[in-house]
């Protein structure tokens, strides 16, 4: 019985029993405030539940303390627990939050483990990670054997890694009768992960939601960044105190808003009070994300109460949760994946929200008291024009990388795997050919060892190839540069107001062969100017992309050497070669001048021109390229010149081109076919 009781989360030790030493007066101030959150209460009926049961479902509000306690309580009953974030954002803060709220230090008994960042020890008991780092994980330890309990959060969200693991853990199941599952969810559609984790009993958390009145723009707004700005302008002004959380999509628009309002705010002098505006986006560091829960700025001269700002992408929609928000203002957009496997782009677009969405929004206004949300669309919009909930992201997105996971972990049948949504079987099919061509898969479909070496890397498989293909072109130094500048945020700043400047800055770093080899110069120049912050600035350099570059680098440096590859790097040739590389992962993205600046691509046959960004002095016959932009116009980025030759030599398989549509390249790599054949007799 005592035992029982001393286990209950009413009970008060006074000493840590994780570390033996006595809990710090912050522990117990944040002890107080957990008490009052909604799920507090449920924990010893989860525990209960847990006990009968291999899965369960477990659905609240957002900010009711899911993420937090959940995985918390757990860990102290001494359970390994791994709790999944689609975001690296929330799984980095949540875990400092919950190793201040259980006294010990960040990377002992919670960490956390995000793509190129891991901060946990031997002795972590509770590790938050993304989705997409327990699917790694579980790829060297198919059924996940580390852990006691795996819970899933955020599970509306239905990313892709979230969605390939809600399979994964069907099987694992099956094979361990030990392992316990909570799927965690904000309130929507829970009845959909029962059904599909048949049995499993749904908990319910009582949300606390305060009323939140809702307001429709009148007419139609032409710009949603200004309009976002005049917004928070008039709540700042007439509005009771409370903090505002305003909704865009981008680093970019982000930036220009944060700008936009503090300017407008000082032209309001003392008459209003102080606004500390703040950015939230993913690729801010973390340092900068933990200024969401500063506390909003006290009164003023005149002594009007101060109020916080934050204009953040939909990270703040259901991951994160800022108390003291009573206004929100949603622009209605996100950037979402869309995915097109004919023509095999995929890339981030605006694109309305989901109904589903908008009301989660507006629901982060009522958290502690009534609030006010106001949407910058018209009602009409919202009736007609959003949907009700947002695609799993698995029917738009490029497979390959899942399906080489899923192959590693040895699931060879995919057409068995129980997806909560099959994917279009034309998406599995591309993502089948494509890992073939690359030759990670066999022609019967099996791994091969160049595809379990591919995996190895934290990388799209077209990049871990030329990183592995390197050793044989004698670039690996260069290609692991370029694999680390490819993976972080464009470098290259261009402010609206200095645009010419910006230009000639980069133009020092422009390299006559293409945008790869200009990422690379970039990246030397870095290194050798010691890594400096005012060098970045005064070359129009995005430091925190550097800085991030480097440090992946360094990681990719050490699974390269750990997997035994040579780290080789010859001047002559240099250029060519780390193009050739280049070829040997993304040769299905190439495209060919049909005339003046307008390119074909070869597969396809889309029309494409090269983006304005581009250092490419001319426009050469044949090019690959890294990105391909939906807009009004398509654009192909980062930009390199081919030679056609290097396509046959590469990829022959592919270039049998018997499926090719006619085109210019086509009929210029036949000719090319016939003199190979030629010389070689
Ligand atoms: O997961 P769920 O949305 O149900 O709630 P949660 O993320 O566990 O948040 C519970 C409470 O912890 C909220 O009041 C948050 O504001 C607070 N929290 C915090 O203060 N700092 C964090 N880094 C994370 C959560
Ligand atoms: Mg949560």
């Amino acid at each position: 019985m005592e035992r029982r009781r001393s286990r209950s989360p009413r009970a008060a030790p006074t000493r840590n029993p994780l570390t033996q030493k006595p809990y710090s007066s912050n522990y117990t101030k944040l002890l107080k405030d957990r008490k009052s959150l909604p799920v507090y209460e449920a924990l010893l009926q989860l525990e209960n539940l847990l006990k009968l049961h291999q899965v369960i479902i477990l659905q609240g509000e957002t900010g009711s303390g899911k993420t937090t306690q959940v995985p918390q309580y757990l860990a102290g009953l001494q359970k390994k627990v791994a709790c999944t974030q689609p975001r690296r954002v929330a799984a980095m803060s949540v875990a400092k939050r919950v190793a201040e709220e259980m006294d010990v230090k960040l990377g002992e008994h919670v960490g956390y483990s995000v793509r190129f960042d891991e901060c946990s020890s031997e002795s972590t008991l509770l590790k938050y990670l993304t989705d997409g780092m327990l699917l790694r994980e579980a790829m060297k330890h198919p059924t996940l054997d580390q852990y006691d309990i795996i819970i899933l959060d955020e599970a509306h969200e239905r990313t892709l890694a979230t969605d390939i693991l809600f399979g994964l853990m069907k099987e694992v199941l099956q094979k361990r009768r030990d392992l316990k599952v909570i799927v965690m969810s904000a309130t929507l559609n829970a009845d959909k992960f029962q059904h599909y984790f048949e049995g499993a009993p749904l908990l319910s958390v009582p949300g606390r939601l305060f009323p939140v009145e809702v307001f429709f723009t009148q007419v139609a707004e032409e710009d949603y960044v200004a309009a976002a700005v005049k917004t928070v302008m008039q709540i700042h002004a007439f509005e009771d105190p409370g903090d505002i959380l305003v909704f865009l999509t981008g680093e970019e628009e982000i930036e220009t808003a944060c700008r936009n309002i503090k300017k407008e705010a000082n032209k309001y002098g003392e008459s209003v009070g102080k606004l500390l505006v703040i950015p939230l986006y993913s690729t801010l560091p973390p340092s900068a994300q933990q200024k969401i829960f500063e506390p909003a700025p006290g009164p003023n001269t005149k002594n009007i109460p101060g109020r916080k700002c934050i204009i953040a992408t939909n990270i703040a929609e259901t991951s994160l949760t800022i108390d003291g928000v009573v206004y929100v203002v949603d622009s209605g957009l996100s950037k979402q994946k869309v995915y097109n496997p004919r023509m095999r782009v995929e890339s981030l677009m605006v694109s309305p929200i989901s109904k589903a969405s908008a009301k989660q929004r507006a629901g982060r206004a009522g958290r502690t008291q009534p609030g006010k949300c106001y949407r910058l669309y018209t009602e009409e919009t919202y009736r007609s024009e959003l949907q009700e909930t947002t695609h799993p992201e698995i029917l738009r997105s490029n497979l390959t990388s899942v399906v080489l996971t899923l192959r590693v972990m040895g699931i060879d049948n995919l057409v068995k795997f129980d997806f909560m949504d099959p994917p279009a079987p034309e998406t599995m099919m591309r993502a089948l050919e494509i890992l073939n061509f690359l030759g990670a898969l066999d022609d019967e479909g099996d791994l091969t060892e160049l595809g379990s070496l591919i995996s190895e890397f934290p990388l799209d498989p077209e990049l871990s190839k030329i990183l592995i293909t390197s050793e044989r072109f004698k670039c690996s130094d260069d290609i692991l540069t370029l694999c680390a500048m490819l993976s972080v945020q464009n470098p290259f700043l261009r402010p609206k107001e200095s645009g010419e400047v910006a230009d000639k800055a980069k133009a020092q770093f422009a390299h006559q062969d293409g945008d790869h080899l200009t990422l690379i110069s970039v990246f030397s120049a870095y290194i050798r100017e010691g890594q400096r912050q005012d060098w970045c600035s005064h070359n129009f350099i995005n430091p925190r992309s550097m800085r991030a570059a480097a440090e992946i680098r360094d990681q990719l440096l050490v699974k390269f050497n750990k997997l035994g590859l040579q780290v080789l790097s010859e001047e002559r040739g240099r250029s060519e070669n780390i193009r050739k590389c280049i070829c040997s992962g993304f040769f299905t993205q190439v495209a060919c001048k049909e005339k003046s600046s307008i390119y074909a691509t070869l597969k396809e046959k889309q029309c494409v021109a090269i983006h304005p960004s581009t250092t490419l002095a001319f426009r050469p016959e044949w090019v690959l390229y890294h990105e391909y932009i939906l807009t009004s116009k398509n654009y192909i980025r980062t930009v390199s010149i081919i030679n056609p030759i290097w396509l046959l030599e590469l990829a022959p398989h592919y270039f049998e081109l018997e499926g090719f549509p006619d085109s210019q390249g086509k009929r210029q790599l036949e000719s090319l076919k016939k003199s190979r054949a030629k010389n070689k007799k």
